[in-house]
């Protein structure tokens, strides 16, 4: 009785301080220093659910998202480092903001009113150079400044960097905000705002990589995965879009009806050994730019869920096909083939030259603004 007395008492107080936590803005706490010795913070939001996302200043990176399962048991649903060395040294974008340009340029190159820019060639697929997430020192890479929030029923916390003018090749000084906001219906809500001096192409994105059984808990090919998508950007050798949008019909990137990434992730079709197994752009139904569900996973042993909803008009889905057991994560424990997966909502892929796909070029005077929600939750 008096057991019980107590278990309840602090059953109260534990209650009453993660509200008190979810009504006030989260406070900064030190994470290390990068190697050049800038300081790192780390914000940690928290719901009454027991739901608890932490990001850091390098990268606006998600180091830990904890998520309750069907019974209540919560378990770390992303890959990452436990700390900022790792992360510096070495990391695929783990839980990482992309940009300024997420995904591929083809040869590192794009025109754009009459002038020509360079990029990095960071990433030769096939053994064709192009510029990937945003070149050699993407805004995975910099240190943002950031103040925590507080919403109505939700924390969150800004993220803000300003990419100038001629960094990594591209044009224009482009001030970026990213806010994440945690929210009482476990909603980890991600918008961006954009402005530039000059047009440029801007294609922001997060990069997370999730395995809703907990990180380190071998592969996600049994998660069951639908994508309101009835057509995708087929690749080239070169992992670039060829400018079509071909049909998913009769495809092993038909995941209109949830089905298994497993399923077919070794079929044999043409697109999935360029891709290597998924990593495709998918044209979502949604084109309006107003937030609708794009995509929703589920994992069935643990029961959890997760339902993404986005403005953009493409997401790219990739199931962690150049993880190979070489990058031990936080708990340490490998981060074999397939270990986890992005849901990376964005503008297509190259679409500096495709004119035929929807614009990513911003102009001065415009705000760029687009919204993407990760709701977790259990069945
Ligand atoms: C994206 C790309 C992949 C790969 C990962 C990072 O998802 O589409 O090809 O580059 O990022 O490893």
């Amino acid at each position: 009785m008096i057991l019980n007395q107590t278990a309840a008492a602090l059953a109260a107080v534990a209650a009453f301080s993660t509200l008190a936590m979810a009504s006030s803005a989260p406070a900064p706490e030190p994470f290390g220093r990068t190697a050049d010795g800038t300081p790192v913070e780390v914000y940690t939001l928290t719901n009454s659910r027991g739901v608890k996302l932490r990001a850091m200043t390098y990268g606006a990176i998600v180091l830990s998202l904890d998520v309750p399962d069907k019974k209540g048991a919560v378990a770390d649903v992303t890959l990452g480092y436990k700390t900022l060395a790792e992360y510096e040294k070495a990391s695929p974008y783990f839980g990482a903001i992309v940009g300024r340009f997420g995904n591929r340029i083809a040869g590192g190159q794009f025109s754009l009113d009459g002038s020509t820019y360079k990029l990095a060639n960071n990433n030769t697929p096939g053994g064709k150079p192009c510029s990937l997430h945003g070149g050699n020192k993407g805004f995975d890479k910099v240190v943002w400044k950031a103040e925590g929030l507080k919403g109505d029923g939700s924390q969150g916390v800004r993220f803000r960097y300003l990419s100038k003018d001629g960094e990594e090749g591209y044009p224009g000084n482009l001030q970026v905000s990213v806010t994440y906001w945690l929210n009482e219906n476990s909603e980890w809500r991600v918008e961006y705002e954009a402005t530039t001096d000059k047009a440029t192409p801007v294609n922001l994105t997060q990069h997370a990589y999730f395995n809703l059984k907990g990180e380190g808990s071998g592969d996600i090919l049994g998660h069951t995965l639908q994508i309101a998508a009835s057509k995708f950007t087929p690749v080239n050798e070169g992992m670039i879009p060829t400018g079509e949008m071909r049909s998913v019909e009769g495809t092993a990137l038909d995941f209109r009806n949830a089905r298994t990434v497993g399923d077919r992730v070794n079929s044999k079709e043409e697109q999935m050994t360029l891709g290597g197994g998924y990593d495709h752009n998918f044209v979502l139904d949604n084109q309006s730019g107003s937030l609708a569900s794009a995509a929703f996973v589920f994992e069935p042993a643990s029961g959890r869920t997760l339902e993404v909803s986005t403005t953009e008009p493409g997401i790219q889905f990739y199931c962690g096909n150049f993880l190979d057991g070489t990058l031990s994560g936080k708990s340490g424990k490998k981060y074999e083939h397939r270990n986890g997966f992005c849901l990376e909502s964005q503008h297509f892929p190259d679409s500096p030259n495709h004119s035929e796909f929807p614009s990513s070029i911003l102009r001065p005077g415009k705000t760029l603004r687009n919204t993407t929600v990760f709701k977790f939750g259990v069945k």
